[in-house]
């Protein structure tokens, strides 16, 4: 076999690496490194209103669900999945406490029903309205795990002063109502961002 020389090398090394040239705009660079991230921790309440009990019009209302469910499965029987508009509230209390923003997104109930637990998978943009906050978003995309006390979403980016973001929610009931499916929970944030 004939023996390469050290300029047929080079070129073959080259062309491995050639990038091909793309007919649309694109540029590469060293991406933004913060020396220190910061991490924001933003406590904040959301209501997720599915009945007409609090006199005004559901914030949580289904947009598709199995035909072979039954009335005994609930507010949000398995595969239903509803589309969001919480507001987002400095306290509990809805009518007591200030609007800081809303929570836009989807749900799908998840969890088999023989498996007795209730889990959702959950789409939800936070956005913000306050202050140095105002108009900055946490994007959630994750499991929830309704039934148990406290439990843990991940958030998955963010914009505006949450750009890069990542990090996590801690989730715990406020309130539930089983019969009508409302729930008012406290979201702890915790985000770290550039
Ligand atoms: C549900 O829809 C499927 C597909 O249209 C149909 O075959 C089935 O009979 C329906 N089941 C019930 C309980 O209505
Ligand atoms: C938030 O930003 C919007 C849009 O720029 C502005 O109209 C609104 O007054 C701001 N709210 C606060 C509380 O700063």
């Amino acid at each position: 076999m004939e023996k390469l020389t050290t300029a047929a090398w080079v070129i073959m090394a080259l062309s491995i690496h050639a990038v091909p040239a793309t007919s649309f705009y694109s540029t590469e660079e060293y991406a933004p490194v913060a020396v220190k991230e910061k991490m924001t921790k933003i406590r904040v309440y959301i209501h997720d209103t599915l009945s007409t009990k609090m006199g005004s019009r559901p914030t949580a209302v289904e947009i598709a669900r199995p035909n072979n469910t039954g009335k005994e499965e609930g507010p949000t029987p398995f595969g239903s999945l509803f589309a969001v508009d919480d507001p987002l509230t400095d306290g509990p209390d809805l009518k007591k406490s200030k609007m800081v923003g809303d929570a836009k997104g989807m749900y799908l109930s998840s969890s088999l029903p023989e498996k007795k637990e209730f889990t959702l998978v959950l789409y939800l943009s936070l956005r913000f309205k306050e202050g140095e906050f105002n108009g900055s978003t946490v994007n959630v995309f994750s499991r929830n795990t309704v039934t148990e006390k406290s439990r843990e979403m991940s958030i998955v980016g963010g914009t505006g002063k949450f750009r890069y973001g990542r990090g996590f929610v801690s989730v715990t009931t406020a309130s539930f109502d089983p019969v009508t499916g409302d729930a008012v929970l406290q979201y702890d944030v915790n985000v770290v961002h550039h």
